[in-house]
């Protein structure tokens, strides 16, 4: 009885034993593949940084002489995404949160770029101010996202 014990203790250490170490083996090879991947990634597909010669005449800002805090805001708050001119933070260097941030860049600008604003037509610019008010006030930009990392 205390022998048919014994062998059952022995053999449920032996497994856990096993398991352990094929655990360690499985997560040793998932990290390395991870970073493997996290490396390769880098350079395939790097997103190109925005360089467009910029129109200072056809900017929101200066066009609609918006000075002080609001000037500050727009900048700060809306240009990364939406302008010729953003800021790159370093961990938009790093794919793949690289593609991430320039799909928002992309997108965010094909839908409203203020260093194009002076090329619009009044009709669009009017429709934008209406969206830009509309937006921020229900909270949907700068993207939620965007918000909880500046
Ligand atoms: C992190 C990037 C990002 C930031 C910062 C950002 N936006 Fe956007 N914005 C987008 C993207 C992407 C879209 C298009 C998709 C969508 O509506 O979600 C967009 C769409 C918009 C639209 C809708 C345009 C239309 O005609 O439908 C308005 C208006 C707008 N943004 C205003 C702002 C304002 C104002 C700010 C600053 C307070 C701001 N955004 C900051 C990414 C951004």
């Amino acid at each position: 009885m205390k022998k048919a014990r014994l062998v059952t203790e022995l053999f449920l250490y032996i497994s856990f034993f096993k398991i352990e170490t094929m655990f360690k083996k499985v997560l040793k090879y998932a990290i390395s593949s991870l970073f493997a991947v996290m490396v390769i990634i880098q350079f395939i597909a790097r997103p190109e940084k925005v360089a467009e010669p910029i129109d200072p005449s056809k900017d929101m800002l200066a066009v609609l002489s918006v000075t002080g805090e609001m000037n500050t805001l727009f900048q700060t708050a809306c240009y990364d995404c939406h302008s010729n001119q953003p800021e790159y933070p370093w961990y938009s260097n790093i794919a793949p949160l690289s593609w991430w941030i320039d799909d928002h860049m992309e997108h965010g600008k094909e839908e409203l770029n203020f260093s194009e604003w002076g090329s619009y037509s009044k009709k669009r610019r009017d429709h934008k101010l209406e969206e830009i008010v509309e937006e921020t006030e229900a909270g949907k930009m700068p993207l939620p996202s965007y918000r909880r990392v500046h």
